[in-house]
């Protein structure tokens, strides 16, 4: 599948949204990662539909929301509505999986389902039917900057597997400490999108570090 570079705004000067966004385009992003955190589901607090909604006024890219919040059933159109391409829901919050994932699908949107490292891949396998995207997390969410877990590739591999074997169409994308040594594992184990925010917004040469990026996972 196709490689896609999505830098995550998490990483960026939260005084300057609108142009960060437009920066990572103009440097050769394929989408954006937008990671939104309740201080519920995890232990920060980022930004909400508003936030978006700003963004999406300042930039042509899909956006792809990742929302680490419990109730992603209840607020998820709020962020259809603020111009998400791509809304991506925990397997471990609290709502109904499937019913979320066809609502997205529903309102227009891509739906993508995530799991945390402590989580099996057994949780999200019921559901591999009925989603676009599967994101598995790479760090403990909440915060960037962190060190990328290896063995979270079993999980990417498994879902390659299934992938492959069943014909689905998922792309799988991998979020947490990717950089351009950590991309190339992923991409080995048959990662297709790669978040990346450190490695990009914490760059002087967001075009640069795209480039590497990008040459890495292919
Ligand atoms: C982690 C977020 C990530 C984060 C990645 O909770 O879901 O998207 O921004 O940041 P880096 O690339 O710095 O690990
Ligand atoms: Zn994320």
């Amino acid at each position: 599948m196709q490689t896609l570079i999505a830098p995550s705004i998490l990483a960026c000067d939260f005084g300057r949204f609108g142009e960060e966004a437009h920066a990572a385009e103009i440097a050769g992003a394929d989408w954006l990662h937008l990671d939104v955190m309740d201080g519920h589901f995890v232990d920060n607090i980022s930004f909400g539909p508003e936030a978006v909604s700003a963004i999406r006024r300042q930039t042509k890219l899909p956006l792809d929301v990742h929302l680490m919040i419990s109730r992603p059933d209840h607020y998820f159109p709020r962020f259809v509505k603020a111009g998400a391409q791509t809304i991506t829901v925990h397997v471990e919050a609290d709502h109904n999986v499937a019913a979320t994932l066809a609502a997205i699908r529903g309102a227009g949107c891509k739906a993508g389902l995530c799991l945390n490292p402590a989580t099996p891949f057994a949780a999200v396998e019921p559901f591999l039917s009925d989603i676009d995207l599967l994101l598995v997390m790479t760090v403990v969410p909440g915060f960037g900057g962190q060190k990328f877990m290896g063995d979270m590739m079993e999980k990417v591999s498994a879902a390659a597997d299934r992938r492959r074997h069943e014909g689905f169409g998922y792309h799988i994308e991998v979020d947490g400490g990717i950089n351009a040594e950590t991309a190339a594992i992923a991409r080995q184990a048959g990662a297709n999108v790669f978040v990346a925010g450190t490695s990009v917004f914490g760059q002087s040469d967001y075009a640069a570090a795209i480039r590497t990026l990008r040459q890495r996972a292919a």
